[in-house]
């Protein structure tokens, strides 16, 4: 049975208080979806201003402290995102492996701190352009999955994966449907193996480049649970077709 899609839009590093207008644009249309969960995840500083704007839709954080609290400068726990209304968040998104060079086994300890917290994780894969042209992508991103899973699955949160070629990131280029769907099959048996039936029900979301004109296309894809968008979220115009698209692929 498909699993209910969920499209999370990622704003990173954009949106102040003017753009509360498009989170409000962005939860009041959603409503016509209902079979379709979206969820937009902003800047931290926004979360408070943005769940209490829109209550009932879902808000997210882009990132969370492996620890309840301490001695990390600039850093927020999972306890504060959920204070401040958040209700998931990313972990591991492509950038911040890069740019602030987490681990897996970082990226496993955010994950764990998160859900046990009952905080909802999309926890984003993906490889490199030279990992694809190797033609090792599928072997690199379930190892980076095994290794970056929470060891137990929990019954507070739930876990979500994103798939996100980090090639196809910000580029307008897309792996082909046949390439996404190996992927998320691959991805899918890890989950199963891992975590038995429930790896089943796991969500796996797709992210690189989602827009109006290939979320159809996409959203066909077996195993392809939703999708995680960057640019293409940050305006209600070009974030609702790919929710409207989720919400007709059924
Ligand atoms: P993009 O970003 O949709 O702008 O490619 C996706 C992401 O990084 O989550």
């Amino acid at each position: 049975m498909a699993l209910k899609k969920l499209v999370a839009g990622n704003w990173k590093m954009h949106g102040v208080s003017v753009d509360l207008a498009e989170v409000r644009a962005i939860a009041d249309a959603s409503r016509q979806y209902p079979q379709v969960d979206v969820a937009l995840c902003v800047p931290a500083i926004l979360i408070e201003r943005a769940a209490r704007a829109v209550p009932g839709f879902a808000i997210g954080g882009q990132d969370v402290h492996s620890a309840d609290k301490g001695a990390h400068t600039g850093c927020v726990s999972a306890h504060m995102l959920l204070d401040a209304g958040a209700v998931l968040t990313i972990v591991g998104h492509s950038e911040r492996r890069d740019a602030q060079r987490e681990s897996d086994s970082q990226v496993q300890a955010k994950a764990h701190a998160a859900l046990e917290c009952g905080l909802n994780v999309i926890l984003c894969v993906g490889e490199s352009l030279e990992v694809r042209e190797a033609g090792t992508a599928v072997q690199t991103v379930v190892e980076q999955l095994d290794a970056s899973l929470p060891h137990e699955p929990t019954e507070e949160a739930e876990l979500a994966i994103a798939y996100e070629p980090i090639w196809a990131i910000g580029t307008g280029k897309i792996p082909t449907a046949a390439e996404i769907g190996e992927m998320h099959a691959a991805i899918r048996a890890q989950l199963e193996q891992r975590y038995g039936e429930m790896g089943s029900g796991v969500r796996i979301l797709y992210g690189g480049s989602v827009k109006a004109s290939n979320a159809k296309e996409i959203f066909s894809i077996a195993d392809v649970d939703g999708a995680l968008v960057g640019g293409a979220s940050l305006k209600a115009e070009d974030f609702l077709p790919i929710v409207e698209a989720a919400a007709n692929a059924g």
